[in-house]
């Protein structure tokens, strides 16, 4: 089987962690997506306009070890409001996704815009509360000082744009399985998504 396999879901759900482990398990590719709209932020904070950066990003743009700060992941969901921004990035993402061999994509809109056809389509959850616990101590283990709160406050905020944009906004498809993954273990999270896949082939 080689299948498009498409993740979405709000904020520090776990998709990049369930994203690569599914990828790893049916040996595709995988492309998350997020970085796409990071890369623009970050050249956003640099003075380019959005979407001469979105046009001009090359593959290598998405490599840079700074893309993964707060400051970057608040410019990439204002980058991301903007339809002409999306629109530009369209091409990169279904080519990724048509590869031979198979791939998974993690995002926002992968299951109802990018990848409406994907043959297996995820969403995945946690609550606000459990999502900005894990960011928090991931943002402490790489040495950056923040509060339990900012991080809250920062979920919500994308969140809250991420929903109410009119272009793309966050939302299940219709065909997505959707998992919760407040309670669970990242083993058992796993497990859920590989199963859930799996029953699609
Ligand atoms: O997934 P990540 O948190 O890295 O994404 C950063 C921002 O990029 C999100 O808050 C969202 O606004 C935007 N994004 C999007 N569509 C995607 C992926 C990310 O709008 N497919």
């Amino acid at each position: 089987m080689a299948f498009t396999i498409a993740i979405d879901g709000p904020a520090a759900a776990g998709k990049g962690t369930l994203s690569k482990a599914v990828a790893a398990h049916f040996a595709y590719a995988h492309l998350d997506t997020g970085l796409l709209y990071r890369a623009v932020g970050r050249r956003m904070l640099d003075g380019v306009d959005p979407l001469e950066a979105a046009t001009s990003l090359l593959a290598e743009d998405l490599d840079a070890d700074d893309l993964r700060t707060p400051d970057v992941a608040q410019a990439a969901s204002r980058v991301a409001v903007i339809p002409e921004v999306r629109a530009a990035l369209v091409d990169f993402q279904r080519a990724f996704a048509r590869r031979d061999g198979g791939a998974v994509l993690d995002g926002r809109d992968i299951g109802t815009v990018i990848c409406p056809d994907a043959e297996a389509k995820l969403f995945v959850t946690a609550s606000a509360e459990v999502r900005a616990e894990r960011r928090f101590r991931e943002l402490l283990d790489r040495g950056l000082e923040t509060t339990f709160e900012t991080v809250l406050a920062d979920v919500r905020e994308r969140d809250a744009r991420d929903m109410d944009r009119v272009a793309a906004p966050l939302l299940p498809a219709e065909d997505a399985v959707q998992i919760d993954t407040s309670g669970m273990s990242i083993d058992d999270a796993v497990a859920a998504a590989i199963a859930a896949v799996t029953e699609k082939g």
